[in-house]
């Protein structure tokens, strides 16, 4: 059995009603306040991201510790730190935060679907963007056991010209 984690786990992630989150190539929506409300709801915090997810961002988001998890040997990339078992990278995060009394106790679980997947057992709370599209897409949020989480707090906004219908809900396990 492994050890909880030392600091809440918070998964931020934007989802389409047919659970879709991307396509490992295009952005599949565009959503004008969604860039922000990530910023805030992930600045001084770490990261725990999969290689797919990295690579397609490109780059580390700054003012956050870019934790990127690969089966790959030898892998890496300015500016992140690697890790090889989702252990590792909560033992990572957890450290990240300790290193500085500034960082913020939270560690957030950053995507893609197999991350949010192999981390779902340990998520404490999940930030949703609810899309109301249905578009094509590889990548997946894995299903929920609605026994296991209760809806507390739902914010839903009208589209608005070429913006789509959506909510920002917050999940909490029960
Ligand atoms: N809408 C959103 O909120 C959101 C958020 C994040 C990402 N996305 C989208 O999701 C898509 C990517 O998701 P994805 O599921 O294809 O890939 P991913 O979860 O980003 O990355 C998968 C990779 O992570 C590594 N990995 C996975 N599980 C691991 C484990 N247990 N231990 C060690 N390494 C592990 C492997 O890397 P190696 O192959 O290097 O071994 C694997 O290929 C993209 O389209 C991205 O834009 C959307």
């Amino acid at each position: 059995m492994s050890n909880p984690p030392r600091y809440p786990v918070l998964a931020v992630v934007a989802m389409a009603r047919n659970r879709v989150i991307g396509d490992g190539e295009k952005l599949l929506w565009h959503l004008p306040g969604d860039l922000p409300r990530v910023k805030a709801l992930t600045m001084g915090r770490p990261l725990i991201m999969g290689r797919r997810t990295f690579e397609s961002i490109g780059r580390p988001l700054p003012g956050r510790a870019n934790i990127v998890l690969t089966r790959q040997q030898g892998w890496s990339a300015d500016g992140v730190l690697t890790a090889s078992t989702t252990e590792d990278a909560l033992r990572m995060a957890a450290d990240w935060i300790d290193a500085d009394q500034d960082r913020v106790e939270e560690i957030i679980i950053f995507g893609g679907g197999d991350i949010y997947a192999a981390f779902l057992d340990r998520t404490d709370a999940i930030d949703l963007t609810e899309i109301d599209l249905a578009p094509d897409g590889g990548a997946l949020f894995p299903e929920l056991n609605a026994a296991d989480w209760q809806e507390t707090r739902r914010d839903d906004r009208p589209a608005d010209g070429d913006t789509p219908a959506h909510a920002f809900v917050r999940l909490t396990r029960r």
